[in-house]
């Protein structure tokens, strides 16, 4: 496929980028800041601006696709990962500004060029959790895509509206748009660095509910959302199987979520935000959920 991928350059889009070169897709990251890897072509552009979007979305990668002389080749897929990626990084209303301007515009120009899949980059904050002042618990557990969504900060409020934009543009068009609610990623070298600290004090994964994402389960997941066709609109949970923190799930339940209904029972290291959802409808299957292995 070729396939136009903003935020390639980032700490999540870089391992998506890899496969999907690796798998032999033709991939053209959009980015303000480029990648340097083997086989990509970089364009920087602001996302934010919607005549450089235009004009990236009818653009032909590298210079050899010159040289059939047919004119520029269509994108078969979008991946939108660019972002301000959290609060606290720049001002609030930028955050949001940034983010729900650069989704607006990337999915009405993939659309209006007649893309038909588009795979965005939405996040676990949409539930409420992850940067509410003071502690909020989640309503039910496990976490699933059917939980309510009313975050009380600027970045997972964008990410609501970029959800509610896909849909609506979905609906007007009818094209495939599924929408990626990333847990925490994780790169191969933070388990060593960062599990250890996880293991002594697990209030420290509170705010992600105990979960995390391998980022290359999450370009997994991006390649099975590439192949699979004819859902419409929809919303992934994208999580390992396992916690990120070394007490099963009673101890976790018995210090921190004490009366919070639970919806079924949940295995003694399974997630409690779960990727059934993902699992049922794409055939998710992290390879990357025993972390312990890897620790000193
Ligand atoms: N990292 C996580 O744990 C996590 C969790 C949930 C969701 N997400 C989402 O996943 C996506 C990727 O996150 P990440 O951690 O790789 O973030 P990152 O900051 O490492 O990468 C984001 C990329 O977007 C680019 N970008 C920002 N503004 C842009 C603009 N106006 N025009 C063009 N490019 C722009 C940046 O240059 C950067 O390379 C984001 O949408 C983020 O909100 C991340």
């Amino acid at each position: 496929m070729r396939i136009l991928f903003t935020g390639g350059s980032g700490k999540a889009g870089r391992h998506a980028v890899a496969h999907l070169i690796a798998l032999g897709h033709r991939v053209l990251n959009v980015d303000l800041l480029p990648l340097d890897l083997p086989g990509l072509d970089n364009r920087i552009t602001d996302l934010t601006d919607a005549g450089q979007v235009f004009d990236v979305m009818a653009s032909y990668t590298g210079l050899d696709e010159l040289d059939p002389g047919t004119g520029v080749p269509r994108f078969d897929a979008v991946v939108h990962f660019a972002a301000v990626p959290r609060i606290l990084l720049k001002s609030d209303n930028e955050c949001f500004r940034v983010n729900t301007l650069s989704t607006y515009n990337v999915i009405d120009a993939a659309l209006k060029f007649g893309v038909r899949k588009i795979i965005f980059a939405s996040s676990e904050t949409t539930y409420g959790v992850c940067f509410a002042d003071g502690e909020r618990k989640p309503d039910y557990l496990p976490v699933d895509e059917d939980h309510p969504t009313i975050p009380e900060d600027s970045y997972a409020m964008s990410k609501v509206v970029n959800e509610a934009t896909a849909r609506s543009f979905q609906r007007r068009s009818g094209a495939d748009i599924y929408g990626l609610r990333i847990n925490n990623v994780i790169e191969p070298q933070e388990y060593a660095r960062d599990f250890p600290a996880y293991l002594a004090d697990p209030a420290l994964r509170r705010r992600n509910i105990f979960a995390y994402i391998d980022a290359r389960d999450l370009a997994q997941m991006v390649e099975l959302c590439l192949h699979t066709g004819g859902l419409g609109y929809e919303v992934f949970n994208v999580a390992n199987d396992t916690h990120s923190v070394g007490l099963d799930t009673d101890a976790l339940i018995a210090r921190f979520y004490q009366g919070v209904p639970l919806q079924r029972q949940i295995g003694p290291q399974e997630s409690f935000y779960t990727n059934a959802k993902a699992k049922t409808l794409l055939g998710f299957a992290p390879a990357h959920n025993d972390w312990r292995a890897l620790l000193p």
